[in-house]
């Protein structure tokens, strides 16, 4: 078993789509072992993307992403950061597949309404970044 770190983004959330997205993600076989909701502050925005930091689309991104409330999320199945990455649909929505959230959902590059960790060295970071060990539920 493979645990990932997700995000439902502020624009999912603002549009009442977080029932939506909860929905596919248990459809598709992955279990919820930690999650809540949580209104970013910048800091916490920026230290949480600090590898993007040199980034011109830095600024923007640590306050899209503290300008309202996210749902954070722990998934756990075979293979959860590749599968939940595909599920997700590719950063820019205008070049996900078909069926997937962003696709579906997104608005745009920044405003893309979920987030993955990209490998597990990714998710070893971000999973602690926002849940304790008494908060992850097998
Ligand atoms: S890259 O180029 O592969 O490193 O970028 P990527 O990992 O796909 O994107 C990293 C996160 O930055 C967001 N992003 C942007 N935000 C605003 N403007 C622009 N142009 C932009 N490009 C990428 C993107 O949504 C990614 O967010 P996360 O939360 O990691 O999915």
């Amino acid at each position: 078993m493979e645990r990932t770190f997700a995000i439902i983004k502020p624009d999912a959330v603002e549009r009442g789509l977080t029932g939506k997205i909860l929905d596919r993600i248990e459809e598709k076989g992955f279990k919820i072992v930690g999650m809540k909701k949580i209104h970013l502050t910048r800091s916490q925005a920026e230290g949480f993307y600090y590898v993007h930091k040199e980034r011109p689309f830095f600024n923007d991104l640590c306050s899209f992403m503290s300008r309202s409330p996210v749902v954070v999320l722990c998934l756990e199945k075979e293979n959860a950061i590749a599968d939940w990455r595909t599920l997700m649909g590719a950063t820019n929505p205008a070049n996900a597949e078909p069926g997937t959230i962003r696709k579906d959902f997104a608005k745009n590059i920044e405003e893309n309404s979920s987030h993955g960790s990209d490998a597990p060295e990714t998710a070893a970071f971000e999973i602690p970044y926002f849940f304790n060990s008494f908060e992850l539920v097998g």
